[in-house]
């Protein structure tokens, strides 16, 4: 089954039909999904999702762009929640300097004590790196990101990046992005890197495929990135679907339900 590997359930653009869209899920061929967090109030909603389904897991962390709002206190209590059993990952965490709001900074501060947090509490991490590629790649060398491994999300970055997060054996989120004629260096960095250590994501409800670019997305669409993956590398989209879940699998410690 299709493994969705970074989704937001928890946004507004899903008020009007979540339950109907994440009960329709496994029926159509998705397995698991992994809710990423994003700011501190997304984790409230995230911890209730991941107990009314039994295929929603969730990860815990603050965004680069809402890190403007942590406190030691909030913080201390971020790190409570990844003591529950369907928490899976600490993310969406990182750089994300296209807007420079807050401050890199402040950004960097909050980025290296996730890191670290990961570490203590032995869960993988989500990055989210946007026009950040070298002081990503530097902060997660000086701390030790392959000690708990994870994924860069939403992988944007040359052959030459891919190379670099590698060697730290961490994993890529390809979503629909790829599908778009004009992702050349997408395209070239997803031929590069191993099927073992490529998962598909949505980012729902952001960055929907061909031929649904610019509407919201959800994991519905999965297949139309698997089927681009598969043309790249030549495989069937079947394949991938099997890959990729199987390395989803091998991340995060869970299994899509059956
Ligand atoms: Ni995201």
């Amino acid at each position: 089954m299709i493994f969705e590997t970074h989704a937001h359930y928890d946004d507004r653009a899903f008020d009007k039909d979540r339950v109907d869209l994440l009960k329709s899920l496994p029926e159509n061929g998705i397995g698991a999904v992994v809710n990423a967090g994003s700011s501190l109030s997304s984790i409230e909603t995230i911890r209730e999702l991941t107990k009314q389904y039994s295929y929603v897991y969730g990860a815990v962390g603050i965004h680069p762009c809402d890190t403007g709002d942590l406190t030691e206190e909030r913080f201390a209590w971020l790190k409570k929640q990844c003591a529950d059993e369907k928490i899976v990952a600490v993310g969406e965490i990182g750089l994300d300097y296209h807007w420079n709001d807050p401050h890199p900074e402040i950004q960097k501060t909050w980025f290296v004590r996730q890191l670290l947090m990961a570490q203590e509490v032995h869960l993988p991490v989500i990055i989210h790196s946007r026009e950040a590629a070298n002081d990503t790649l530097t902060i997660m060398r000086e701390n030790h990101a392959e000690r708990s491994g994870g994924v860069i999300h939403c992988f944007s970055y040359s052959v030459e990046m891919a190379a670099e997060f590698l060697k730290m054996d961490y994993y890529f989120g390809i979503g629909g992005v790829v599908t778009f004629e004009n992702a050349k260096k997408l395209k070239e960095a997803v031929r590069y890197i191993p099927t073992e250590r490529i998962l598909l994501e949505t980012d729902s409800p952001y960055l929907a495929p061909a031929p649904y670019r610019g509407k919201r997305n959800s994991s519905l669409y999965l297949p139309y990135i698997a089927e681009e993956i598969g043309r790249i590398k030549g495989m069937t989209a079947a394949e991938v679907i099997r890959c990729t879940e199987e390395n989803a699998v091998r991340l995060f410690g869970v299994t899509c339900v059956c």
